[in-house]
């Protein structure tokens, strides 16, 4: 079975140079798919580093790879069974090794970024999506950084268009997006209101929501207030109900929902799509990547004290599977971390 070409070898776990521990599933499912296996260590390749994987981010993302959904994704995961199956993609950890035509970094470096395969002791990350570790936090808080808040960052800015002074709605402002969006729009000069459950509440006023709404009784889209715009991350509100929150020539970004149908995943935003030509308000979608020029932004935000990662709870490797089943709970507040 090819994992970044590589073979899952043998589940017991004893030691050996050319191998490594890392968390597989050779089947698509719920969290009792993931296994802890040993398997070849990748090697690096031109463009790319190793690295020495000491802390690995948790996301939604990681969530679909495992389920196989929606089922349009297989084409890339794998038909009918995963094409990678060692799962994970952001990190954080040391750099051991570096490609021919890599520049940027050496080994010893500290670094964080997007990789594939990272919920394991060696991932290789191309040079194009690593940056160097913000200095102010550890390997932990850092592998929760990069698909998450990237994602928020792109929404709000180059999606969105946020200007300072506008009002911006964010849906899922607890979760792994929202967490760092709520504090990315209020560095942007937004005023924002943050939607969550009632138990996460304090959490989004923590982060700098200057309003919560907890949708388990309260509608963002009851005409009591309008937004300039919406940064849609869960809930799957319809578009008409996005319509009805939004100012005249307000814009909603729709970023993510888990219901948008389990085919593509896909079907508000197409409606999204089909709509907005002949609507004043500006209706949008995107699919974020991690590139060093957008983890070099969140550094300098993460320095100033500006953004700062929520970490919910570290789990080491070998309970990988435990971190998803709080996930799939809807139990995690911010993000959780897998320590190697
Ligand atoms: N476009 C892109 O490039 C991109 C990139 C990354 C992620 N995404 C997508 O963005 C979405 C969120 O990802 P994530 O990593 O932030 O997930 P997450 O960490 O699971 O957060 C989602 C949040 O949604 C909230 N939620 C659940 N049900 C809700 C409902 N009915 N109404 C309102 N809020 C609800 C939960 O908060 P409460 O417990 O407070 O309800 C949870 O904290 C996913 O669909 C993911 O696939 C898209």
């Amino acid at each position: 079975m090819a994992a970044h070409g590589q073979h899952v070898v043998s589940e017991g776990l004893g030691t050996s140079e050319d191998t490594m521990r890392a968390v597989v599933h050779e089947r698509y499912g719920g969290a009792e798919v993931l296994q802890l296996a040993r398997v070849p260590r990748p090697e690096v390749s031109d463009r790319a580093v190793l690295v020495q994987v000491h802390a690995a981010g948790l996301d939604r993302g990681v969530w679909h790879v495992m389920r196989g959904l929606p089922y349009a994704a297989r084409l890339a995961f794998g038909l009918r069974r995963p094409k990678h199956p060692v799962l994970g993609f952001d990190v954080a950890g040391t750099v051991i090794a570096v490609g021919r035509s890599v520049t940027r970094f050496a080994e010893g470096d500290e670094v964080y970024g997007f990789g594939e395969g990272t919920f394991a002791e060696y991932a290789t990350v191309p040079e194009g999506n690593l940056a160097r570790k913000p200095t102010n936090l550890s390997f932990e808080r850092s592998a929760i950084v990069p698909v998450s808040a990237v994602t928020a960052l792109k929404g709000l800015r180059s999606a969105g268009k946020l200007r300072a002074g506008q009002h911006v709605l964010i849906t899922g402002a607890s979760g792994g997006v929202g967490s760092y969006a709520v504090q990315l729009a209020k560095a942007l000069g937004a005023e924002v209101t943050a939607v969550a459950s009632t138990t996460k509440l304090e959490l989004v006023r923590s982060l700098g929501a200057d309003h919560v709404l907890d949708y388990t009784y309260e509608d963002f889209a009851d005409g009591a207030r309008h937004y300039d715009l919406i940064l849609d991350i869960a809930g799957s509100p319809s578009i008409a109900r996005l319509r009805r929150a939004l100012t005249p020539n307000g814009t909603a970004v729709i970023a993510g929902g888990e219901d948008g149908g389990k085919l593509t995943g896909m079907s508000r935003q197409l409606s999204a799509l089909a709509i907005s030509p002949f609507a004043r308000q500006r209706l949008t979608s995107f699919v974020g990547s991690v590139r060093t020029v957008d983890l070099e932004q969140l550094t300098a935000y993460i320095e100033a004290g500006t953004v700062t990662p929520s970490l919910d709870r570290t789990y080491p490797l070998e309970q990988t599977a435990d971190a998803m089943r709080r996930l799939d709970a809807g139990e995690v507040r911010g993000k959780v971390a897998i320590t190697i």
